[in-house]
């Protein structure tokens, strides 16, 4: 694989080849990604819960982001490396530049931000000093408290609507990727279809330009009942490269996601 950069994401959405991301929060698993093919490496802020133990991401620090996205860094091969900005460290378009800078600084070649439509002047700002960001809409973790709980979003005609409102003026404001989670299908494609940047979906259906996944998700290392979206690629491989090759074929080849891995 060449080096991914957001000009060959670009090509690839204009073209209707769907690309892969995974989260990754070592060297190691760095390695494992990116050799097998898979274009966007996320730093994700999953590591509150996945490494740190917690209940959800609201603990994570921009430290323990920094000191995750230089491990991931060292290993990171071709693929994008994106960096989560965890919880209230973005509040202002001064705090977001601080700490987007520190993350770049630490390996990372863009950002994600959790929100809508309020980000907007962020991201501008973001842009305007050469940090690239992707949104992340739809259910946001670190909303999890004012959400009540890990629930599909976007049900709602009303929601459904500023959601793809607040999706074309992020993409005007100069964001340059998005993430959709736990949103139903035909809002994630009717969204993708609205804005000229990739969009990656995890729970959002078939029809975004890419898919993600917690890699522990999909090597099946995690305890307890497991999101809808979810497959354990590890039942039908016999390692870990494996696994992931298979995640990459199935995303690439058009069977996972699923309709059962959906919400309508
Ligand atoms: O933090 C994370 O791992 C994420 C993905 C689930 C999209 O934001």
């Amino acid at each position: 694989m060449a080096k991914v950069t957001l000009s060959t994401l670009a090509e690839m959405k204009k073209n209707g080849e769907k690309f892969t991301s995974l989260t990754a929060y070592d060297a190691t698993l760095a390695h494992l990604v990116s050799s097998q093919g898979v274009e966007v490496i996320l730093v994700g802020d999953s590591l509150g819960n996945v490494c740190q133990g917690h209940t959800s991401t609201v603990p994570v620090t921009v430290n323990d982001m920094c000191y995750h996205t230089r491990c991931v860094s060292a290993n990171a091969g071709d693929s994008l490396l994106v960096a989560d900005l965890p919880f209230a460290s973005y509040s202002s378009e001064e705090q977001a530049l601080a700490n987007a800078t520190r993350l770049m600084q630490a390996g990372a070649e863009m950002v994600k931000l959790e929100g809508e439509a309020w980000l907007i002047p962020i991201v501008a700002r973001l842009r305007e000093q050469g940090i690239p960001s992707c949104v992340h809409l739809g259910l946001t973790p670190q909303s999890v408290h004012v959400l009540g709980g890990y629930k599909v979003q976007g049900r709602d005609e009303a929601r459904a609507t500023a959601m793809i409102e607040a999706a074309i003026a992020l993409e005007k404001a100069g964001a340059a990727m998005l993430v959709l989670e736990c949103v139903p299908s035909v809002l994630a494609r009717e969204i993708t279809q609205s804005v000229h940047i990739p969009v990656i979906g995890i729970g959002a259906g078939a029809d975004t330009d890419g898919q993600i996944l917690v890699v522990y998700d999909l090597l099946d290392m995690t305890g307890g009942s497991k999101p809808k979206f979810v497959k354990n690629f590890m039942a039908e491989s016999g390692s870990t490269q494996k696994a992931v090759a298979a995640f990459v074929a199935a995303v690439k080849g058009g069977t996972f996601p699923g309709p059962e891995h959906g919400f309508e």
